[in-house]
């Protein structure tokens, strides 16, 4: 797979539509990790319209999911002044697109705003179109998802992969490609989509170990005894047990791979942390190539001050593990056109 590079397109003066993953909190490696790209761009005098999404709001403008504050903390990445407008089609958002000067940054408002984003709307992905010229998806995060400015945009105009995206897919085939075994799936978080993934793992991991939140969303149910291990939980469900924290130990300790999707309990607690700081800590010295993907494994890893002890950190989440099952995206496929 060999997909369009953006060294490859002639950007210069042109107005382009940069999709970043914006969806964070208060950490904000996943919009440093788009740095390579932005700063490629603004040296080539391009006119970056950034776009991008922040939670699920379903079409409603939630003044709590704006994209506003984003504007300065990009400005700070990229080292340029970053204008927002509150909005992402429209005459206004075409007039200022238009009206940008060689190497300056307009950031728009949460995609998620409209429902034609989500829907993959053709007439909401026309009117994005129409603001740029050329199209880079820099945000692997959300490939996963079939949405206007994932898989509507590139059918419009001129693309190619950010940097940070086309360096994702060369080190996700590393565990998909002859992983050294066993390879050991390590779970956590909330997202109730995880199921599904869990039980396609079950083809490609040795042994999947299952934290966070998702054990209750499971209930009574496992789908492979001898592969999947179910984490007990504490009683208020916050942070796996510590006789689980020791189980997955003993599995860490045997792996040759091991990819980290989520954490294992509400880490930012004090007092809900024991569970991911042990086994994120299990992790690092086991000598198995080790992969770590999504925004709060992302957040836990740094804040445990753990980045450089992993050969990988994806920014996606449930993008990296669709990719480790499908061995494409939805956003990669469009890339290519296909
Ligand atoms: C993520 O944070 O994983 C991406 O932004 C995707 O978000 P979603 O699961 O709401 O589509």
């Amino acid at each position: 797979m060999e997909l369009p590079k953006l060294s490859d397109l002639d950007v210069s003066g042109k107005r382009v539509i940069v999709r970043m993953d914006l969806d964070v909190d208060d950490d904000y490696t996943r919009l440093e990790f788009a740095e390579e790209t932005l700063d490629y761009l603004v040296k080539k005098m391009a006119r970056l319209i950034i776009i991008g999404h922040k939670g699920r709001p379903e079409g409603e403008k939630l003044p709590e999911l704006s994209l506003a504050s984003l504007a300065d903390v990009l400005g700070g990445v990229v080292g340029e002044k970053v204008n927002f407008f509150h909005d992402t089609v429209g005459y206004e958002v075409e007039k200022r697109a238009k009206m940008l000067g060689e190497g300056e940054i307009l950031l728009l408002e949460n995609l998620r705003f409209e429902a034609g984003e989500e829907k993959n709307d053709d007439a909401f992905s026309k009117n994005l179109a129409s603001i740029g010229e050329i199209y880079i998806n820099e945000a692997f995060a959300v490939s996963h998802r079939e949405h206007a400015s994932i898989v509507g945009l590139p059918k419009l105009l001129p693309h190619a992969s950010g940097f940070r995206f086309e360096k994702e897919v060369e080190n996700l085939n590393k565990v998909l490609e002859n992983p050294k075994r066993p390879v050991v799936l390590v779970i956590g978080g909330i997202k109730e989509d995880k199921v599904e993934y869990i039980k396609s793992f079950i083809k490609i991991a040795d042994k999947i170990l299952v934290g966070g939140r998702l054990p209750i969303l499971f209930g009574e149910e496992n789908p492979d005894p001898s592969k999947v291990i179910m984490g007990q939980l504490i009683p208020d469900k916050e942070d796996i047990t510590i006789h689980t924290i020791e189980r997955f130990k003993e599995e860490i300790a045997k792996a040759g791979t091991i990819v980290v999707a989520g954490v294992q309990g509400k880490y930012e607690d004090e007092g809900h942390r024991q569970g991911t700081l042990e086994v994120f800590n299990a992790i690092v010295v086991s000598s198995a190539f080790k992969v770590a993907g999504g925004g709060d494994a992302e957040a836990a890893i740094t804040e445990f001050g753990l980045n450089d002890k992993f050969d990988w950190i994806s920014v996606g989440g449930g993008a990296m593990l669709e990719y480790l099952v499908q061995g494409t995206l939805p956003g990669i496929d469009a890339l290519l056109n296909r």
